[in-house]
């Protein structure tokens, strides 16, 4: 199975500001959503809370370290980061997405195969911050750019980086 992270950040590697993104981009949202539907997509209890509802048409698995949370909907819990992986992987995953927060994200970097990673042109008051990628360890796959216009305040690139073998 591989793991893959999807994360947006600014040009500091910044990803958040309290328990929000520090932007609205409406077409990222979409290609997030696109690139995660259908899939498991692993995320850590304070990015779980801060969304409105469960992602539909996901396997939204939630990592707390507390036995007694439960989560209404259709809504997995893991209290490791080996045992999320391990449930999508019994439950015939092939990609499973690790959608966050910064927490989350350290503790997978170094098990990761690819990174959705879209870099937003823009340094923001962000004070949640993905931790430093070593560009050595990474090739780019894919990469594509958005201008800014009316719904979008900032430019973003979207690229798909592997890890190198
Ligand atoms: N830009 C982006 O793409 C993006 C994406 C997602 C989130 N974010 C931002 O990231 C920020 C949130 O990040 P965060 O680091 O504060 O929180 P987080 O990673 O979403 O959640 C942290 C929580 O996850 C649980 N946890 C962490 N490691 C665990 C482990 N090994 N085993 C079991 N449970 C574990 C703990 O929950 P318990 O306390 O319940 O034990 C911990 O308090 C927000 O600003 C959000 O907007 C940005």
């Amino acid at each position: 199975m591989l793991i893959s992270i999807i994360v947006a950040m600014d040009e500091k590697g910044g990803i958040g500001i309290g328990d929000r993104l520090p932007w609205h981009l409406p077409d990222d949202l979409k290609y997030f959503k696109n690139t995660t539907m259908g899939h498991h997509l692993i995320m850590g209890r304070r990015t779980f809370e801060s969304l409105a509802q469960p992602l539909p048409g996901r396997v939204n698995i939630v990592l707390t370290r507390d036995p007694a949370y439960t989560a209404v909907g259709d809504v997995l819990v893991a209290h490791s980061l080996g045992k999320a992986l391990a449930q999508a992987q019994r439950r015939g995953e092939r990609e499973a997405f690790i959608g966050g927060g910064a927490a989350i994200y350290r503790q997978s970097l170094p098990l990761a195969h690819r990174l959705y990673v879209t870099l937003v042109h823009a340094q923001t008051e962000a004070d949640v911050f993905f931790p430093q990628i070593n560009p050595n360890n990474w090739i780019e796959q894919r990469s594509s750019h958005h201008p800014a216009d009316r719904n979008h305040p900032f430019p973003f690139t979207t690229k798909l980086l592997r890890r190198e073998a």
